[in-house]
């Protein structure tokens, strides 16, 4: 691809034209701003400038010029953004710069086999059956058609002589999966007396194929063409190519589990559905989406299952920054089963009325069948909802506090109040732990604060190390809640002390049930926090030294050059005497 050819793709393709199908654009001046696309973000930092012709986000720095732009959103190569942007633009590539498709002998192999199980429905007399069966769950002739819907015949070889009188290499029938061998050497077919969907790749060509029952008896329900260098489901959605179109224009996917209900919303008029096939949503389905739309509804079967998946679903949508809603549909339906029910307009209507945001799907789902009067059912609840909230913003975190404290009955301070769960029961009398030393007293004192506030374990991390705490249960407790605020904003004490191993979880009941921080409700200041480590700091050093000056003087005329360097460092370190507490 030659120098001009791309500057001139570049010139072609007008930045805003091209970015607004991805984001969502405000005018802020001369720019557009928007929601990078290429990052997690609540305030919008990615910047379109029309006028220079480039896209960029001021936070993450992603984007460039258009054709930068393109092949990092739709997630191409180079040369695949400047051949897809050149058709767009009317710009004539020559041949020699278009790239020859690496598995076009298996997608013409594969589309052979879709037009043959085609013809068999329609041309069969079992096929006939079949065709009476779709006719009776309402599939259409025409549906039939868009979405190739194929009957595989009985027992036997058929797809098999076909493709091989076609000239079609037996290998890669193997290799496709749509033939196999059995013990004693023949081929056949693996589809048989099943009714076949074709699945197609985000560029139209058939990959690979899943075929339906129809016998009820028969214990699989689906099979599936095995996973193969074209086939590979968990990049796959279901009708994704045929709808792209309609979803770029209504800037929205309808994300569903099965085949009929894709088909089902077909009939019924909205044609912008694809479906996972049954497997759990991934990260590439997501980055599929991602590459036509920004937005999604979930539309999963209504059953308890298919709340789970949603609920599953919109973490893996969120991580792509994706918006997201869900429809729940009522009845534990499938959404197959309510257009046949209720039909095409109550369906639409549903999107009027049943539609969620995934805070408002969650909570429901969190607080169906839960006893919130049962500790175990409060605790799971609890954690779900704070689960949830962690990283949402400040007014979305509020609400659901709110929420959660109406429904739990307690004041909002007391779920969390930025601290962590605080303990109602009533305090014992100090033990002896209120005798301890001051530097122990100092340990203590600074993993209660770590407990308490993310900022403060921050800075008891910085300050810190694990080996500076003379108490081991104390060093490893440290280290945990470190990770702990790796995921989370906030700490739960329950959730934390779950993780622990017995001789911990009494360490830190004992410290904060025994200790006078709790009684004295005291807020802890940064200097406060300061000075106990310093205080841990020097009682570490000091024992270093003791070792050091063992060391050596164990080592007699020949003490080792590392010793006392190491000794004079420490040394000159206890010089910066802590201040006084
Ligand atoms: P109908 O029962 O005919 O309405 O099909 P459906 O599309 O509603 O299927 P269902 O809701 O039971 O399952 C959803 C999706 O999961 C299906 O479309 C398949 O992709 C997949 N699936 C279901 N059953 C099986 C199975 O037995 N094996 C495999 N591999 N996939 C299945
Ligand atoms: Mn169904």
């Amino acid at each position: 691809m030659d120098e001009k050819l791309i500057q001139e793709i570049n010139e072609k393709t007008p930045i805003l034209d091209l970015v607004s199908e991805f984001v969502s654009l405000s005018k802020r001046g001369k720019n557009y701003m928007g929601l990078c696309p290429f990052h997690q973000e609540k305030t919008p930092s990615f910047s379109v400038s029309p006028e220079k012709n480039i896209a960029k986000c001021m936070s993450c720095g992603e984007g460039g010029s258009p054709i930068n732009f393109y092949r990092k959103i739709k997630n191409i190569s180079f040369e695949q953004a400047c051949q897809e942007l050149a058709i767009r633009a009317g710009i004539e590539v020559k041949a020699t710069n278009v790239r020859k498709e690496p598995f076009e002998k298996e997608f013409k192999l594969m589309d052979e086999a879709a037009n043959f199980y085609q013809f068999n429905l329609k041309h069969s007399e079992k096929g006939h059956e079949v065709l009476d069966y779709l006719n009776k769950r309402e599939v259409s002739e025409k549906l039939t058609d868009h979405f190739r819907l194929g009957y595989a015949p009985p027992f036997g070889n058929t797809l098999y002589q076909l493709l091989k009188d076609k000239g079609y290499d037996t290998s890669d029938m193997i290799k496709l999966g749509v033939v196999k061998q059995s013990d004693d050497g023949s081929y056949y077919d693996l589809f048989s007396d099943r009714l076949i969907f074709p699945i197609t790749d985000p560029r139209g060509n058939v990959v690979g194929f899943s075929g339906r029952s129809l016998n009820p008896k028969e214990a699989a329900k689906y099979i599936n063409s095995p996973e193969s260098v074209i086939f590979k489901k968990g990049s796959l959605l279901y009708h994704l190519f045929e709808a792209s179109s309609v979803i770029r224009k209504s800037k929205q996917v309808i994300l569903y589990e099965g085949f009929f209900d894709v088909i089902s919303s077909f009939g019924a008029g909205i044609e912008n559905g694809v479906a996972s096939m049954g497997t759990a949503l991934t990260k590439e389905h997501a980055k599929l989406i991602k590459n036509v739309t920004s937005s999604v509804i979930i539309a999963y079967d209504g059953d308890r299952a298919g709340l789970k998946a949603s609920e599953q679903a919109i973490s893996i949508l969120e991580k792509e920054g994706l918006k997201i809603e869900v429809l729940t549909i009522p009845e534990k339906m499938d959404p197959d089963d309510f257009i046949k029910a209720y039909g095409a307009e109550k369906y639409e209507n549903l999107f009027a009325e049943f539609l969620k945001d995934p805070y408002q799907f969650r909570y429901a789902y969190y607080k169906m069948g839960k006893d919130l009067q049962n500790a175990n059912d409060i605790k799971t609840f609890k954690l779900n909802v704070i689960k949830m909230i962690d990283y949402a913003d400040a007014s979305i975190r509020q609400i659901y506090l709110k929420k959660l404290s109406e429904d739990l009955g307690i004041p909002i301070e007391d779920i969390t109040s930025k601290k962590m769960d605080i303990p109602t029961r009533i305090l014992p009398k100090p033990d002896k732990k209120s005798m301890i030393d001051r530097h122990t007293r100092a340990e203590y004192y600074l993993i209660f604060a770590m407990l308490r506030d993310k900022k403060h374990a921050k800075t008891i991390q910085k300050q810190l190390k694990r080996t500076d705490f003379a108490d081991h249960v104390a060093a490893s407790i440290r280290s945990k809640i470190i990770d702990y605020y790796e995921e989370h904003e906030v700490l739960l004490l329950d959730d934390l002390m779950d993780t622990l191993p017995l001789d911990e979880r009494s360490f830190l009941e004992d410290i904060i049930l025994n200790d006078w921080f709790w009684k004295m409700k005291i807020e802890m200041q940064d200097i406060e926090i300061l000075d106990y480590a310093k205080l841990v700091k020097e009682a570490s050093l000091k024992r270093r030294l003791q070792y050091l000056n063992e060391k050596i003087k164990l080592s007699g005329d020949h003490p080792k050059d590392k010793d006392l360097k190491e000794r004079d460092l420490v040394l000159k370190e206890l010089k910066h005497k802590p201040r006084e507490v």
